[in-house]
């Protein structure tokens, strides 16, 4: 590999802001790495739309990041995530990266009991993209979902550290904590932002898996392996790019992204069209 496709960016898109949550693990692990995202915020949410809708979404929005030249695709939103891969894969040579692979596989070395967890969209739930991927690596594994709509809302409010969502997550949470399971994945990109009260009430002997941390260290696990890390030792440039932009939006982009955005540009509306 060459200087020039060490040097090109990373995209990652997801189906709002949330995905910012990963490009934050991004930047924490490879910082030297040039990023362009891509928040399809017209369309959000993804999570309670029909897998033919998301996986049509999900194409427009990687074709948006592979004409800006980029050197692989993560696929931050995990509802996407858990039904969009395959036609990604077939469409693009570059690589793909999901969050349902990287979650699953540190979820499997993290449990000791064999008992985990899923937590995530309704769309992403139903499609039981983590427990088919964590039964084919350990059919010996018992894996308990549950789909926690409110926490998507409750994360862009900044309800971090609100009775209101400690009281939604012992309700949602129950029954996972009645199946006595060591390890949890947080498979959406907004849960990373309520892990405090996630984890209060689950209590300290579980673990909770970020995706987006695993997804980090695949990326970088796979850059090495392509001889396409981008070695540079100046702190690399990020792009965001979004389909709408609204009132609000700034501030709970920060917020997930952990520091100031300097611009949110609108991406060209002629490449995602919506379902007639
Ligand atoms: N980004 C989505 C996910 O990770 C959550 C928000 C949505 O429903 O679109 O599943």
């Amino acid at each position: 590999m060459n200087f020039y496709t060490r040097t090109l960016p990373i995209g990652v898109f997801d189906s709002g802001i949330g995905g910012l949550t990963v490009v934050k693990k991004i930047d924490d692990l490879l910082p030297a790495e040039n990023v362009i995202y891509f928040g399809d915020t017209a369309r959000v949410p993804y999570g309670t739309k029909s897998n033919e809708t998301v996986i049509e979404y999900a194409l427009q929005d990687a074709e948006l990041l592979f004409e800006k030249n980029v050197k692989m695709i993560v696929v931050a939103c995990n509802t996407a995530s858990s039904v969009a891969i395959p036609a990604l894969k077939e469409k693009y040579s570059i690589p793909i990266i999901g969050m349902i692979e990287p979650g699953t596989k540190h979820a499997l070395n993290s449990t000791k009991n064999g008992k985990i967890g899923v937590i995530g969209t309704n769309a992403t739930i139903n499609n039981k993209a983590y427990s088919i991927e964590l039964l084919k690596h350990d059919s010996k594994i018992e894996v308990f979902e549950k789909a926690c709509p409110l926490f998507v809302p409750l994360a862009e409010e900044g309800w971090v550290d609100h009775k209101a969502t400690e009281l939604i997550a012992e309700e949602y949470l129950l029954e996972l904590k009645e199946k006595m399971i060591d390890t949890l994945i947080l498979g959406c990109t907004h849960y990373p932002i309520l892990a405090n009260v996630i984890q209060k009430v689950m209590g300290e002997n579980v673990t909770l898996i970020d995706s987006g941390t695993a997804a980090a260290r695949q990326i970088e696990e796979l850059l090495i392996a392509r001889g396409n890390r981008n070695t540079s030792v100046q702190k690399g440039a990020s792009e965001f790019f979004v389909s709408d932009i609204s009132t609000k939006f700034k501030e709970v982009a920060e917020r997930f992204l952990g520091r100031p955005v300097q611009r949110f540009e609108k991406a060209e509306a002629d490449k995602l069209r919506t379902r007639s």
